[in-house]
């Protein structure tokens, strides 16, 4: 096997997701401590925003800073190489995640055993769905009062629109939870409220009649244990790993993240199964990570918001070959070489300077304003561009006011700067060159109020606008789409790509709209199949 190809093999590209509050840190933090990437619990910083406020955002986000070790953890767990990517706890940086969720191969997403799937946990699967990615998911807090588990199962294929197959089943729940049985390997981890320990001890048990079952249990909850496990075994199929690779059926796994249970039955299983980097779609097509020449793109930003250091990190997650520092790639959209002296990966909790990267690799690049989301670095003579890092439809649009004349120059700068980093999305409509940006939450308008006063110099108000949705436009028959624009020139834009945007107003009017123009197609992301 060719040294790039054992590399490949070598790494899993991930990243946990949830609704707030389903456990994401807690259980990051375990993997963390499996891996020996640290030793003492509760040390990953909680990078949730407990209070919707800008200046808890400002605080959080001065702390990480630029080093952004929480962005991206690289840790070894047998021989394999994990990297998990970090994703914002806070629903109003949802499409922040959406971005990060395109440069990765699987997630595992973690579902409180008491709520269920909710809001966040539907949407985001609906962006794992647009790509296929695999999906294995963790009930956690079992050491709780929560939903049966059957009918957790049945919500889970109903609402997530994915078959289930549980690995592990729950014995009991709350004060009475007890263990789990793993389904495949027949042995039962006895629970044992620990949240440090990471050792496990697991009785093996080849016959689910033994009375051994009855000792460690109890009579009663050895019975429901077997009457469930006939129950599971019967209603599904045997675990296909196919289907699981194919994105049509998700693995279950029960436990409890802050108690240390359930995680390492997880993490095993998830380093045998887990995909390795995958190939991904170009314009010209499907490049393989075997591909002998480095490839990447870039699929999130971070800037550093001291205004006296204002350097940005771009993150690049590696496609296909090698990554080498100090090497003259090929930046496609801006038709240019560049090189990367300090290029930094993230091991374990601190970034270190890495000499090259492989498929799968998530590096973090210095940018002073050469990088957009989106953004394909190839090698030299090879000109094609990354699909897959979509907009979605903002939910909030307000127009960028300026308040202080002196400083339009500064505010135009830091609008182009802020939505570049993807803070949020910009619009601009003609004529007047009108700014109208457009955001899920509120939060972010405090942010770039904030950043834009903090950093630039400059201030702005919001102007709420009644649009709601983005529609992203595309047609072969110019002339309608030039009758439309014409006509409809106060609700439509162009994104930061120059592609038409059709800010409507109610679905009604984008039905009639969708009606009127039979030759335009509009799309709710910016991207499409
Ligand atoms: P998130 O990143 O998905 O938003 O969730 P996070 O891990 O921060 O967990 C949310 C809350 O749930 C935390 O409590 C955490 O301690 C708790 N939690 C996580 N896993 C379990 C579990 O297995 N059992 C129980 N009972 N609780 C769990 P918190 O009080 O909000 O925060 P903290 O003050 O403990 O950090």
């Amino acid at each position: 096997m060719s040294k790039i190809s054992e590399e490949i093999n070598k790494r899993k590209t991930f990243a946990i997701i949830s609704h707030p509050d389903a456990g994401k840190t807690t259980l990051t933090e375990k993997l963390l401590l499996f891996g020996g990437a640290i030793q003492i619990a509760g040390a990953v910083k909680n990078n949730k925003i407990k209070k919707t406020a800008a200046s808890d955002f400002m605080e959080i986000e001065k702390q990480r800073g630029i080093s952004v070790a929480t962005s991206v953890m690289t840790f070894e767990y047998r021989d394999k190489l994990i990297n998990i990517l970090d994703t914002p706890g806070h629903k109003d940086f949802a499409e922040d995640t959406y971005r990060t969720l395109s440069a990765v191969d699987s997630v595992i997403l973690v579902i409180d055993a008491a709520n269920g799937v909710e809001a966040q946990t539907e949407k985001l699967m609906e962006v794992c769905r647009m790509r296929d990615t695999p999906v294995l998911i963790f009930v956690n807090k079992l050491d709780r009062e929560g939903k049966d588990p059957f009918e957790l199962m049945d919500e889970l294929e109903e609402k997530l629109d994915i078959k289930v197959r549980p690995l592990t089943w729950p014995i009991g729940m709350g004060p009475r939870f007890k263990g789990v049985y793993n389904l495949e390997e027949k042995g039962i981890n006895l629970f044992d409220a620990n949240k440090q320990r990471i050792e496990k001890d697991v009785i093996s048990i080849k016959d689910l009649n033994s009375s051994v079952l009855d000792e460690r249990l109890g009579e009663s909850a050895a019975d429901q244990l077997r009457e469930d496990v006939d129950l599971v075994e019967g209603v599904y199929d045997p675990f296909q790993i196919k289907e699981y690779e194919n994105a049509q059926t998700a693995p279950v796994f029960f436990g409890s993240a802050l108690n240390n249970f359930g995680v390492q039955e997880l993490l095993d299983k998830f380093v045998n199964i887990a995909p390795r980097p995958l190939g991904r779609e170009s314009d010209k097509g499907l490049v393989e990570p075997e591909h002998d020449k480095f490839s990447g793109f870039i699929f999130k930003i971070h800037a550093n918001i001291d205004p006296n250091h204002r350097d940005r990190i771009a993150f690049l997650r590696v496609c296909s070959g090698k990554f080498e520092r100090n090497k003259f790639f090929h930046h496609v959209r801006q038709g240019k070489k560049i090189k990367f002296s300090n290029p930094y990966s993230f091991m374990a909790r601190s970034k270190e300077v890495v000499d090259e990267a492989y498929p799968g690799d998530v590096i973090g690049l210095y940018d002073t304003g050469n990088f957009k989301i989106g953004d394909t670095l190839t090698t030299q003579g090879e000109e094609f561009n990354y699909k897959g890092v979509p907009s979605f439809s903002p939910e909030i649009f307000k127009e960028v006011v300026n308040k202080d004349p002196m400083k339009s120059k500064q505010l135009d700068k830091g609008v182009q700067q802020l939505t570049e980093e993807g803070v949020a999305q910009l619009f601009t409509q003609q004529p007047g060159n009108k700014k109208i940006i457009g955001t899920v939450g509120e939060l972010q308008f405090e942010v770039i109020q904030y950043r834009l006063k903090n950093e630039y110099g400059a201030s702005a108000e919001f102007h709420h606008k009644n649009y709601h949705k983005a529609v992203w436009l595309t047609t072969e028959n110019e002339e309608q789409l030039d009758h439309f624009t014409r006509v409809k020139a106060r609700y439509v834009a162009k994104d930061k790509d120059d592609n038409w945007v059709f800010l409507a107003e109610s679905q009604f009017l984008l039905n009639q709209a969708i009606q009127d123009y039979p030759d335009i197609d509009f799309h709710t992301t910016s991207e499409f199949k």
